[in-house]
């Protein structure tokens, strides 16, 4: 046997798609794991909702092989003698919220891949964890696999971010790849991705309007700039407005089209503020998270020492979200076998910057009247409104043409007026398209 015969048992509050992988990987690679923790990581009794489900084959036999229960009752997990460490892999806020401040309260350390909940109650898990001196650990929340919580917590501790722009959801990644690559509309994709179960059937609002890549945005922009950001403060749009149109404009323009997570933090009125935001955008084809394709997720950092990183890999999926899981486990396992005395980090409610103030380089597309003075009536609202154009093309068709601008960077309510003054031009039929340009201008 590699390590050390003390054991740490390991109980689980969910066993679907990622606690079947957790308690495979508990199994698969208990002698590595027990030589790196220096005790062996017993899994212990394991919580679902319904017991007669059938369930992952191989899963069933690690829980066998360990003696391991499979139970209906939470409480044989939270607060249980003989329990260490509670993982969380059963998702949403409630039950959860509550079990996991009962499991720290009664001094059990907590690793959870639980975006919603960290997204909206973490600064008090995280102030019940301290009380407490132990654990609470959520790398598996953000960008499944992906080491992101602890370069920023860890790594990072020295320097200081400046922005953070992420792809940040597999499934509209994958979604916008097959438009970008097949020039398919958002509809028979989005069906697609609902087949390979990419997509939740029949809603896929989760992922598709933004909601899942908003809740890992929050959690992002906390650490980055040691505040606490929750869900409800991000704006957040989805990708059901962006067409092939859209896409094919993005792609003769050199750019890609992606949904990205975007935290910054920047000066409002002489105050330090947090931007957080989560739209679709037009990304240069030469910008390192314009390469992501399909599923995968990718996290660009901006720090001031460091410069630019990039950090890329699998967002989901059974075997590489618990690998994030078992990777909190095992320093949360370590802290507890040394006693270790947590310090208190203090995380402040900072502004939060409203999105009309952000400011932003815009695409705009325009379907105008082809006569003379249309360029010069779009133009002059434009400047009306203190948003510069940078580039503009247009295309005729017989009495009507298209025109395609992009602004300088702008600010965001300035530009979201001018298009509304757009809208009430004569000579302008309608605002086709408006989405904004990241990854070049500030
Ligand atoms: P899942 O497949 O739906 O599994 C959820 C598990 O939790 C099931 O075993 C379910 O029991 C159990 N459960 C749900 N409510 C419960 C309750 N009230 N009491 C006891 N057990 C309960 O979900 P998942 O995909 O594994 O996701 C789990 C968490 O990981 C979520 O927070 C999710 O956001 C996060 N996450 C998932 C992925 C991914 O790729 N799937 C990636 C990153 C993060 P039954 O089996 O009896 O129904
Ligand atoms: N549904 C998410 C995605 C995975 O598509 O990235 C879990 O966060």
């Amino acid at each position: 046997m590699t390590g050390d015969q003390r054991a740490l048992t390991v109980g689980l509050l969910g066993l679907g798609v990622v606690g079947s992988g957790v308690v495979r990987l508990l199994h698969d690679h208990a002698d590595e794991i027990a030589g790196r923790v220096g005790a062996r990581l017993q899994v212990g009794p394991v919580a679902v909702r319904d017991r007669t489900k059938p369930r992952d084959v191989e899963a069933m036999h690690a829980l066998h092989a360990a003696g391991a229960t499979l139970t209906d009752d939470p409480s044989a997990v939270v607060g249980a003698d003989g329990v260490d460490i509670v993982v969380e892999v059963m998702g949403g806020v409630d039950p959860a919220r509550d079990l996991l401040l009962a499991a720290l309260k009664s001094g059990q350390s907590v690793v959870t891949a639980n975006k919603e909940l960290i997204a909206t109650h973490g600064a008090e898990l995280l102030s019940a964890a301290q009380e407490q001196s132990v654990r609470l650990e959520y790398e598996a929340a953000v960008a499944g696999a992906i080491p992101i919580i602890k370069p920023m917590r860890e790594s990072l501790a020295g320097d200081r971010v400046r922005k953070v722009l992420g792809i940040l959801n597999g499934t509209t990644n994958y979604i916008l790849t097959r438009m970008t690559e097949e020039g398919a509309d958002l509809e028979p994709v989005l069906a697609e991705a609902q087949d390979l179960g990419y997509a939740e059937k029949p809603d896929p609002s989760a992922d598709v309007d933004g909601h899942d890549a908003a809740a890992k945005a929050a959690i992002l922009a906390s650490l980055a700039f040691d505040a606490e950001v929750t869900r409800d403060q991000v704006f957040t749009e989805g990708i059901r407005d962006v067409t092939a149109t859209d896409i094919a404009h993005a792609h003769r323009m050199g750019y890609v089209i992606k949904l990205l997570g975007i935290a910054e933090e920047v000066e409002v009125d002489g105050q330090r503020a947090i931007g957080v935001r989560v739209h679709p955008a037009w990304v240069p084809a030469e910008h390192p998270l314009a390469s992501v394709r399909e599923a995968f997720n990718a996290i660009f950092v901006q720090a001031d020492a460091a410069g630019a990183l990039m950090f890329y890999g699998r967002g989901a999926g059974s075997l590489p979200t618990a690998s994030a899981v078992v990777g909190d486990v095992v320093p949360a396992a370590r802290a507890l076998l040394a006693g270790e005395q947590l310090p208190r980090v203090s995380v402040a409610r900072k502004p939060i910057r409203p999105i009309d103030d952000a400011i932003v380089q815009y695409y705009v597309l325009l379907d105008v009247l082809d006569e003379a003075g249309v360029l010069a009536a779009v133009a002059a609202t434009f400047g009306d409104h203190d948003v510069s154009i940078k580039s503009v093309w247009q295309e005729g068709e017989e009495d009507h043409a298209q025109l395609l601008l992009v602004t300088h960077a702008a600010r965001e309510g300035n530009v979201q007026a001018c298009a509304a003054a757009l809208e009430e031009l004569d000579v302008v039929r309608s605002v086709a398209s408006l989405m904004r340009v990241e990854g070049r201008e500030v």
